[in-house]
């Protein structure tokens, strides 16, 4: 899989893709990120990638230009070396919300670019041209759209198959079946007189699935109801 980070800010989204699972998928070949910095595609001698809102109010707008001028050379390379964008996503407040189920959708795509906006956002022609879907991470407002960006491919990536060791554990995920996580331990058995579980340790398989399905319902009604209503 291939995603392209177009940002103003490329030093906010570098260091996360250079640890831990995002690392590792990158080595193994499984996942080719990119980000790509705007001011590389001004033509200005400022290399200004924002400017005032036509009509006044407070903040800046990202330029259609750079953001034009980017897409279109990651669209236009990936054409020519046969795999084609599949979707230039805008991340935005005002987007539809992610959740487990776009995750596991995105995942089965080739080609993804993401583009993050400013506080103010990006002018309406490049959401209007280029964007194929808007999305946001929850009912909240960031600053800008690269830590959300970096929330979907953390997502993507991490379903792609080979980027987890254990095969089945993305599918065992909190939300991946509609129900909250069973809690977990490890040594040592007893900590400050808080002990584990004895199931946990009888080495009864069986009786260790049961124990963590009645524990996840059970949280899941406790914590959100709303997952198991539904439809
Ligand atoms: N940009 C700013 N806030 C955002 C959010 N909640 N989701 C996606 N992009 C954003």
């Amino acid at each position: 899989m291939r995603i392209d980070i177009v940002t103003a800010l490329p030093g906010l989204v570098a260091g996360p893709l250079e640890h831990s699972i995002l690392r590792r998928a990158a080595q193994k070949g499984l996942v080719d990120v990119r980000v790509h910095d705007l001011r590389d595609y001004t033509t200005d001698r400022h290399r200004q990638v924002d400017d005032y809102p036509f009509g006044g109010g407070a903040g800046m707008v990202l330029k259609p230009e750079p953001i034009f001028a980017c897409i279109e050379a990651i669209q236009q390379e990936a054409e020519a070396a046969g795999a084609p964008v599949d979707e230039v996503i805008y991340l935005t407040p005002d987007g539809e919300v992610f959740d487990q189920e776009m995750a596991n959708r995105l995942s089965l795509r080739r080609h993804l670019v993401l583009l993050a906006g400013h506080y103010k956002g990006v002018d309406q022609r490049v959401r209007d041209a280029l964007i194929t879907r808007e999305v946001s991470i929850g009912d909240y407002v960031l600053s800008g759209g690269e830590l959300p960006a970096l929330v979907l491919v953390d997502a993507i990536v991490r379903l792609l198959p080979g980027v987890l060791g254990d095969a089945t554990s993305a599918l065992s995920d909190s939300f991946q079946d509609r129900l909250l996580d069973a809690p977990v331990y490890t040594r040592p058995a007893e900590f400050r007189g808080m002990t584990v579980p004895d199931v946990l340790r009888s080495g009864d398989h069986p009786r260790i699935e049961a124990w963590r399905d009645a524990e996840r319902l059970k949280k899941t009604r406790e914590r959100r109801p709303d997952l198991l209503s539904r439809p």
